[in-house]
């Protein structure tokens, strides 16, 4: 099919390999679009902000993953319907939660992703999808490490001063 020199086993597998990974981003993007939304106390402006941002910074995962299965020959999830069937993300509860707890469900969430981008990772080392396997590596993993690291930090708890 596509002259990309890769064999449709190596095509194939990857394929399904990040169309598991695009859906689980699909839902992780929703999951920060509604904390930005619905977050309260306060630190509500910050994470109202960085909540945002993330979901952007998903945004542009997801587009990268499914334009890679596409370059591959197979079939981007695109349905948000279709990625909440593939996802092994825990549906949120309707309605808010306290920032702990959505602090730790995106912390979770992310835990997923980054699970499957690592399996990824070896699977299309193992057959030299590089492109796929770059990817993966370069955009995907370190970005959700980073945003690992960032929504982390707010757990920290920090003494008030004069606090014994
Ligand atoms: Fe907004």
């Amino acid at each position: 099919m596509l002259p990309i020199a890769l064999s449709a086993e190596a095509r194939t597998e990857s394929a399904q390999l990040l169309n598991a990974i695009l859906a689980d981003s699909m839902i992780l993007y929703a999951l920060y679009k509604k904390h930005h939304w619905l977050v309260a106390g306060p630190t509500f402006y910050q994470l109202h902000l960085l909540f945002d941002k993330h979901a952007e910074e998903q945004l542009e995962l997801i587009d990268l993953l499914a334009e890679r299965v596409q370059s591959l020959g197979g079939i981007a999830v695109g349905d948000p319907r279709h990625a909440a069937e593939l996802t092994t993300i825990e549906r949120a509860p309707n309605g808010a939660e306290d920032v702990p707890a959505m602090i730790h469900r995106l912390l979770h969430a992310h835990e997923i992703v980054i699970t499957k981008v690592r399996h990824a990772i070896n699977r299309t080392d193992k057959n030299e999808d590089w492109g796929s396997n770059d990817l993966l590596m370069s955009d995907v993993l370190r970005r959700n490490e980073l945003q690992v690291w960032f929504i982390s930090a707010h757990l920290v708890d920090v003494p008030l001063v004069g606090d014994k």
